[in-house]
């Protein structure tokens, strides 16, 4: 992969789409060792800086760096000096002078990585900015999705809930629409504004009208902490209307795969027995995550300098 920087999938080939999932699926057997390690990245510096709370994906990155043998450095928010005042530039020029290899960035502010990636010489991978793009998690959900269906090709994906504040609806969008699928979404208008239509969607707005044609069903969070208000009657109202339960789901193909991001609100996006049943791919979500990552810093690195002690090995 010839890029520095992983900041979304818009614009990203289908090619290196493809590159990115197969890579992925190589590693997943090295979490499937006793040893999970491989020296592919060993001296590296990975530094995860999250200026917005999360625990998958940051343990996740976390996780995928260590089994590649990286060093790793965790920078938060609540706990450093941007407390105290300090800007998002200045506390990148710090970890600048510290020598790092890859940034892995999440930033409330749409954009903050890629501001940081125009300046900085070290690769940047942006795990959520503000409601713009998350493209890790929109590539594990591929890989996830390419396992069960083959190929995207031709797939219907239906995306129902909190789009519009959504990175990881915009990451899969862009995706998703990459690989040849088609993306229907569904919610209140106030988060699935007929405007999106210009990102290449079908829009609806009753769950019934993207159930039926679904081979994947993905359920998103209300992303509260980005609603203004007005953007919603009540949490018992939504949930009666877009909330997925086993009735609703009976109205979908039985083939149907059901996703979620994370974290989930149990009896709001989805009742407990569609999130733990028989349809819910979402741990698989999680176990592919890994993998998806440990391949992004794998092709942004590129592997072990020498190129021969291990990294090609690795990912055989
Ligand atoms: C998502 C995020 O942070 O955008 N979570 C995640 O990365 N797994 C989705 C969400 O917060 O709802």
């Amino acid at each position: 992969m010839k890029r520095k920087d992983l900041l979304g999938l818009r614009g990203v080939s289908r090619e290196e789409i493809v590159e990115i999932l197969d890579t992925a699926a190589r590693f997943r057997s090295v979490s499937k060792r006793r040893v999970k390690k491989v020296p592919t990245l060993r001296g590296r510096t990975v530094v995860t800086a999250f200026f917005e709370n999360s625990t998958r994906t940051k343990t996740s990155f976390d996780l995928a760096a260590k089994r590649l043998s990286a060093d790793t450095i965790s920078f938060s928010s609540s706990t450093s000096a941007t407390k105290k005042g300090e800007t998002l530039m200045d506390t990148a020029r710090n970890l600048d002078a510290m020598v790092p290899d890859a940034i892995i960035m999440r930033h409330p502010a749409t954009g903050a990585p890629h501001m940081l990636a125009q300046k900085f010489p070290w690769a940047v991978i942006n795990a959520g900015d503000g409601i713009n793009e998350h493209p890790s998690q929109a590539l594990l959900d591929m890989l996830t999705m390419r396992d069960h269906l083959g190929s995207l090709e031709g797939k219907t994906v239906a995306i129902v809930g909190d789009v519009y504040h959504s990175r990881v609806a915009r990451s899969n969008i862009y995706g998703l629409s990459t690989m040849g699928a088609r993306v229907l979404v569904a919610g209140p208008g106030t988060m699935c504004p007929p405007a999106m239509s210009e990102l290449g969607v079908e829009v609806r707005h009753r769950i019934d009208e993207v159930l039926p044609e679904a081979d994947v069903i993905m359920m998103l969070r209300i992303q509260r902490e980005r609603l203004s208000r007005g953007m919603m009657s009540s949490v018992r109202e939504y949930a009666t209307f877009y909330g997925l339960d086993m009735e609703k789901l009976r109205r979908a193909r039985p083939e149907v795969l059901v996703m979620h991001p994370g974290p989930i609100n149990r009896g709001v996006e989805m009742t407990p027995d569609v999130a733990d049943g028989e349809r819910s791919v979402i741990l698989e979500q999680v176990t592919n995550g890994v993998a998806v990552r440990m391949a992004l810093l794998y092709l942004l690195l590129g592997g072990a300098p020498s190129g021969s002690d291990g990294g090609d090995d690795a990912a055989a």
